[in-house]
């Protein structure tokens, strides 16, 4: 056992499986995606789940704004666009027009769905919380919605040892996974 703080936190925080925020902009009259890798599910029933964003992320002021959103899971067919969401900010950049995703009307948000997605989640945020130098956004999930073919989502994992490496794509490496 060797004692190494940042080699332990590489060896655990990975593998990594992204998906987006999509959330509605309305001084700029469109919406905006951020790449989230950090998320997982808080509840059960209700269903709920949370994500970490930084303050000084475009979405961060938006979901503060706006309490609402879409999470959408990607295909592995998707890195490119996931890469420019994750690189780029929504205050200079028209994501969807960048990436030529369509957008689609939501039922219970404003922000729209991603056609191209896998899975896409309706959602309100219920809370938020500092947590360091991000923020933690819950959010109740009020609507979902899934792909009517059996793609499978795209999973990322950083380029380092130690687990199984599917595909790369800039520095990120991407598999399909069920
Ligand atoms: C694979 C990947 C995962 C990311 N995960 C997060 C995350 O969990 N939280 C976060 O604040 N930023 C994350 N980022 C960075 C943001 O997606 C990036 O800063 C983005 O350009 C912010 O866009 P915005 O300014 O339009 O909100 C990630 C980027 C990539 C490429």
């Amino acid at each position: 056992m060797i004692t190494d703080l940042q080699q332990a936190l590489k060896r655990c925080s990975k593998p990594e499986r992204v998906c987006m925020a999509v959330c509605y902009d309305e001084k700029q009259r469109r919406s905006n995606i951020i790449t989230l890798g950090w998320k997982m599910w808080t509840s059960l029933k209700p269903r709920m789940l949370a994500f970490s964003i930084v303050p000084t992320r475009h979405s961060h002021n938006l979901l503060i704004k706006e309490k609402q959103c879409v999470i959408a899971w990607p295909g592995p067919d998707m890195v490119k666009g996931v890469m420019l969401c994750g690189t780029a900010s929504g205050r200079s950049v028209d994501k969807f027009k960048e990436t030529g995703w369509t957008p689609l009307p939501a039922q219970h948000v404003k922000a729209p769905l991603i056609e191209e997605c896998v899975v896409n989640l309706e959602c309100e945020i219920t809370d938020t919380l500092t947590t360091g130098d991000h923020t933690l956004f819950v959010a109740a999930v009020l609507e979902g919605h899934v792909a009517s073919d059996n793609r499978k989502i795209l999973f990322t994992i950083k380029d380092e040892l130690h687990f199984m490496h599917v595909g790369s794509d800039k520095g990120y490496k991407f598999g399909a996974f069920s």
